[in-house]
């Protein structure tokens, strides 16, 4: 019988029909228990993709996604709850800082995040280049992590958001990443089901973005903002710019590192425009804060006297992970080749296209192209120079981390065709774009 179903419905979409309810809700069902097959579902993704989804369908898609586990109730905690999601980007490591920066301020972070995803790095795959780490938790360990550290980061599991577990996977390696429903399904389900006060959403816009214009992501953030009113959470959201990858590491162990340094107040500066950003929300949101330069004194104070670093170790160590590698980077994977993108003249960054670096970083095995491939966490890259940084002919540009000497030669002979020079300075604009409250 299902099969049947699935073929029209699958039809339907394609030619640019609308699902019901009811129809949304057997479709996800059906999914998680094994029923409906990856092929069916993938092709609906793809008639997804293509022919998009109204608001009534989205806002059934996220409801099916979020019931498809269960809602974690964090009532008994008496601080408030706020977390934050990305929509995605290259060298995107603020949830790594971000989290412990705010629990040290006193606001609980339950986090459910995600892999990468497309281009895209995922928080997981990185928090999981730590030896021991484990993001699989049941609600029990979630619940006391918050308790006794105030942060938390799992993935999705067969108990909370399997639907979103299973279809993320899927979308990853089917080329169905970049639609807005999709999207805003995919990151409201989880949100909703972490029992949050509130959240704070960064859209991100540009070359490396799912939503590359501007207009686009200003859409998505709306389509996020509505589904999250409906279910009477505060939410707010940033769309910031995601032309260049984020900070200078690009990969899974390497963008630990930096997250780590940067919680040790060593940052490039778009990485702490992003995050100081995102956090003066954050604190505001949950009401620790009565105006951003106020959040901002705390947030400053939780970096500077070692809080915040304190908390990432906690949280390490609460999710079975060694928290030596706050001190010892050599604990991490380590890449066997470093292979130097030099600079052919001299002149000025004036563009590196975030989606090529993120591409070319997939290819290195940081992220996947099969759903159960396993992924490399100690290849990435690292920009020495970013976007407005004076360059001078021979100097390095780019570390391209590498398990395979020719294949990492390979990559940086293709990476260096997307670090393109001027002889002027570029002009280089901030980060965050627009801040958005309404639907
Ligand atoms: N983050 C998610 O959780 N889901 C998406 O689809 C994109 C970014």
């Amino acid at each position: 019988m299902f099969s049947m179903n699935l073929y029209e419905l699958i039809k339907r979409k394609r030619d640019r029909g609308r699902l019901t309810r009811g129809e949304i809700q057997d479709l996800v069902a059906g999914y998680v228990k094994g029923d409906v097959p990856d092929y069916q579902m993938a092709a609906w993704l793809m008639a997804v993709h293509f022919r998009g989804m109204n608001a009534d369908e989205t806002t059934a898609l996220t409801m099916a996604m979020m019931d498809s586990g269960r809602v974690f109730d964090l009532s008994g905690l008496d601080v408030p709850k706020i977390d934050k999601h990305s929509t995605g980007g290259v060298g995107d490591k603020v949830s790594l800082i971000l989290g412990p920066l705010v629990a040290a301020c006193g606001v609980a972070v339950p986090m459910v995040s995600g892999r990468g995803l497309g281009h895209t790095g995922g928080t997981l795959d990185k928090l999981e280049s730590i030896p021991g780490f484990r993001t699989n938790l049941r609600f029990k360990e979630f619940y006391q992590n918050l308790d006794e550290v105030g942060l938390s980061i799992m993935g999705q599991t067969r108990e909370l958001c399997p639907a979103d577990r299973k279809l993320y996977a899927l979308r990853d390696v089917t080329a169905t990443v970049d639609s807005p429903a999709l999207i805003a399904a995919s990151i409201m389900s989880k949100k909703l089901a972490e029992g949050i006060d509130g959240l704070v959403l960064d859209v991100k816009t540009g070359i490396g973005a799912f939503m590359s214009r501007t207009p686009q992501a200003r859409r998505l953030a709306r389509a996020m903002i509505r589904i999250g009113a409906k279910m009477g959470k505060k939410v707010v959201a940033l769309v910031t710019g995601m032309w260049e990858p984020l900070g200078q590491a690009v990969g899974n162990a390497v963008e630990v590192v930096e997250a780590i340094e940067a919680l040790k107040g060593n940052w490039r500066m778009d990485l702490e425009e992003v995050t100081m950003a995102l956090g003066e929300e954050m604190l505001v949101l949950s009401g620790r804060a009565h105006s951003f330069a106020q959040a901002r004194r705390l947030l400053m104070r939780a970096l500077t006297q070692g809080k915040a670093l304190d908390k990432f170790g906690q949280m390490v160590k609460a999710q079975g992970g060694d928290s030596k590698v706050v001190d010892d980077y050599s604990l991490l994977p380590q890449a066997r080749h470093t292979i130097e993108v030099k600079a052919g003249s001299t002149g000025y960054v004036r563009t590196i296209d975030a989606l090529h670096v993120g591409l070319l970083s997939v290819e290195l095995g940081a992220g996947r192209k099969k759903v159960r491939a396993r992924i490399d966490r100690s290849v990435g890259f690292v920009f020495k120079k970013k976007v407005g940084d004076r360059v001078g002919q021979g100097d390095v540009m780019v570390e391209v981390l590498a398990s395979n000497a020719k294949q990492g030669a390979e990559v940086a002979a293709r990476l260096s065709e997307h670090v393109v020079l001027s002889k002027s300075p570029p002009r280089n604009g901030g980060r965050v774009i627009a801040r958005l409250t309404k639907v």
